[in-house]
């Protein structure tokens, strides 16, 4: 289950947290610790430390902590055998086998299998006498023969147990079936097909694997698209439809639309940057993906209301992301496959038109507060400058600021420098807010997880201190444990998370087992190492001198002794007497 002590230490020999999150972060030392900007969050003053000592990192802005295992695992979204494979195999280790619960892994690798003969028989089946209905919907949509090729398009028939008989034969259980997603288990226990009826899209990751599937009905039924739902292979949030096509070509540009036809019908038309979202709104980690792969991003949603809110959105979403924003817009309410097709011919021209005259984000957002406000009246005036102010205030770069407020000067015949300085109020007014806020917000979060993982830590504050500078001694000095178990047996912990900690690391003492970090996190949650993380921060080795600790032993039997004292008065009478006669028992 566990990987052996002997496989974390030549790990933990090898690899040194510096050269790993280096990587990520811009690291600066600072005496025995590094110094960053978080990469957790977003933040100006670096409150990221680094503690190549214990092995350990943590952000007194937000709460995110742990070793290099915790950090890989959370930086690259990994599980943690993902994250040790991961960093083993940056520095050439090999992992122990079969000393792990790989069930999970195989499971995936069994669902990747499973998609992957699913989109082989979806394929298939449209071009079979059953998929003909399919073909001709497709081919009526526009799509070439190589199109329908390339994406390997398919269809799910009009049989509720096609794909899972088909899936059995070829060796899957029913419990891989399911979990892929592309079954559903009905009440009988017996499973049938999640598609059926519908035409298949399926969906390919960066490494190639069919991750999932989105079927739309060949008509005007409802749901219009149905989509895998997440699975132990599958994220939706996290993923593009098409990138794997795009990712070759999109390094200075990548065209964003809403759907898998519009994407389809552009690639067909020669604009192979295309991407779209799995039927949900654009995401941070869709947003974060697409800012490793382009300079640009070019958002093409639906001219119709959904669209531009969907357009607003992504354009906030984008912000700040390092990518430069462009919006096309399609006239006529229409999406780009749409616009392609009815234009016939000159579609793919007239598309490409549309991508020459896009507008940056303001450009947009202050046509569209235009159209909107009535500007032949003074009241318009001031409240469309207002709002162009507030938009304004939003861009990073001050020449940018500057170049459009030249150009609202102009427009509404008002002096620029009283533009400018509207505009430098509001951004100290947001700074201040947002800093503080944010702030707010983190350490709340902080408060939260910490109540989570220790939850009688707020009611016994004084102790729960004591006690975590403690263990963060005896991990840094683990050769005084005699001298703390002697006086602090682990009764004596009034919070259950510290004494869990305090009794495996005195455990794995005797046992002559290391106690770092990196050792002792194997069976717990990333907020539990993060906690874990934050005391080690907070104490670091110089301050531990050995008075401290007889100070927080002090602490921890004064707390103890109040709450038992405290407990002797709210009982009754009868168990009042039964103490008071065996502390004087205890006094003989
Ligand atoms: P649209 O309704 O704009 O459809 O949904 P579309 O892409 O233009 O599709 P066609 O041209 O009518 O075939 C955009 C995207 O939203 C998701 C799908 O990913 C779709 O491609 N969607 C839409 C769903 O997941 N479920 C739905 O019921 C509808
Ligand atoms: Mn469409």
């Amino acid at each position: 289950m566990l990987l052996p002590d002997s496989f974390l230490q030549e790990l933990k020999l090898r690899c040194n947290i510096e050269d790993i999150v280096s990587n990520y972060v811009n690291l600066k030392r600072q005496g025995k610790t590094l110094v960053a900007t978080c990469p957790f969050h977003n933040e100006k003053t670096p409150s990221f430390y680094v503690y190549p000592e214990s092995g350990s990192f943590y952000c007194f802005g937000c709460g995110a902590g742990g070793d290099v295992i915790t950090f890989i695992r959370m930086i690259e979204n990994l599980d943690y055998i993902e994250s040790v494979k991961f960093i083993s195999q940056k520095i050439g280790l090999s992992l122990p086998e079969s000393n792990y619960d790989d069930s999970f892994n195989k499971l995936r690798l069994r669902i990747y299998e499973a998609n992957r003969d699913t989109a082989k028989f979806y394929h298939n089946m449209l071009f079979s006498a059953d998929g003909k209905d399919a073909l001709d919907y497709l081919y009526k949509r526009g799509l070439t023969y190589s199109t329908i090729k390339h994406f390997g398009l398919g269809f799910s028939p009009n049989n509720r147990f096609a794909l899972v008989n088909y899936l059995r034969k070829k060796g899957y259980t029913d419990f891989e079936i399911v979990q892929a997603n592309l079954a559903f288990k009905g009440k009988s226990g017996v499973p049938f097909d999640r598609f059926f009826n519908r035409v298949m899209f399926p969906i390919i990751d960066l490494r190639g694997n069919v991750i999932a599937f989105g079927g739309r009905i060949m008509g005007d039924g409802k749901p219009k698209y149905l989509n895998t739902s997440d699975t132990p292979s599958f994220k939706k949030n996290s993923n593009l439809f098409a990138l794997n096509f795009a990712k070759n070509n999109c390094s200075k540009r990548l065209i964003l639309s809403e759907g898998y036809m519009d994407v389809i019908s552009l690639h067909q038309a020669g604009f192979e940057n295309s991407v779209a979202t799995l039927g949900t709104s654009l995401t941070q980690e869709q947003v974060k993906l697409i800012s490793r792969y382009s300079n640009e991003v070019v958002i093409a949603y639906d001219s119709d209301e959904a669209g531009q809110k969907a357009t607003k959105r992504a354009i906030e979403l984008f912000r700040g992301s390092g990518v430069s924003i462009k919006v096309l817009t399609i006239p006529k309410g229409k999406d780009p496959d749409e616009f392609i097709r009815s234009n016939g011919k000159d579609g793919i021209l007239r598309f490409k038109n549309l991508l020459e005259q896009c507008c940056n984000d303001i450009e947009y957002s202050l046509n569209k507060l235009k159209s909107q406000i009535n500007l032949d009246v003074p009241e318009g005036k001031v409240k469309y400058l207002t709002q162009a102010c507030i938009l304004l205030s939003s861009i990073d770069n001050r020449f940018e600021r500057e170049i459009y407020a030249h150009k609202l000067s102009e427009e509404i015949e008002v002096q620029k420098s009283s533009i400018m300085l509207q505009i430098e109020k509001l951004i100290k007014q947001r700074e201040k807010k947002s800093e503080k806020k944010q702030l707010k917000d983190l350490q709340s979060k902080i408060f939260e997880d910490g109540k989570k993982v220790n939850p009688e830590r707020n009611k016994n504050l004084r102790a729960a201190h004591a006690e975590e500078a403690l263990i963060a001694f005896l991990m840094n000095n683990p050769d005084i444990y005699v001298y703390i178990e002697n006086r602090l047996p682990s009764s004596k912990f009034l919070t259950q998370f510290n004494k869990m900690i305090y009794e495996k690391i005195l455990k794995r003492i005797k046992d002559n087992k290391p106690i770092s970090l990196t050792d002792l996190s194997q069976d717990l949650s990333i907020d539990e190492i993060s906690y874990i993380a934050k005391f080690l921060a907070k104490y670091i080795p110089s301050d531990n001198l050995k008075e401290s600790v007889d100070e927080y032993i002090d602490i921890m039997l004064y707390e103890n002794n109040k709450i038992t004292e405290s407990e002797a008065a709210n009982t009754s009478i009868d168990e009042i007497r039964k103490y008071i006669d065996k502390l004087k028992e205890l006094k003989k």
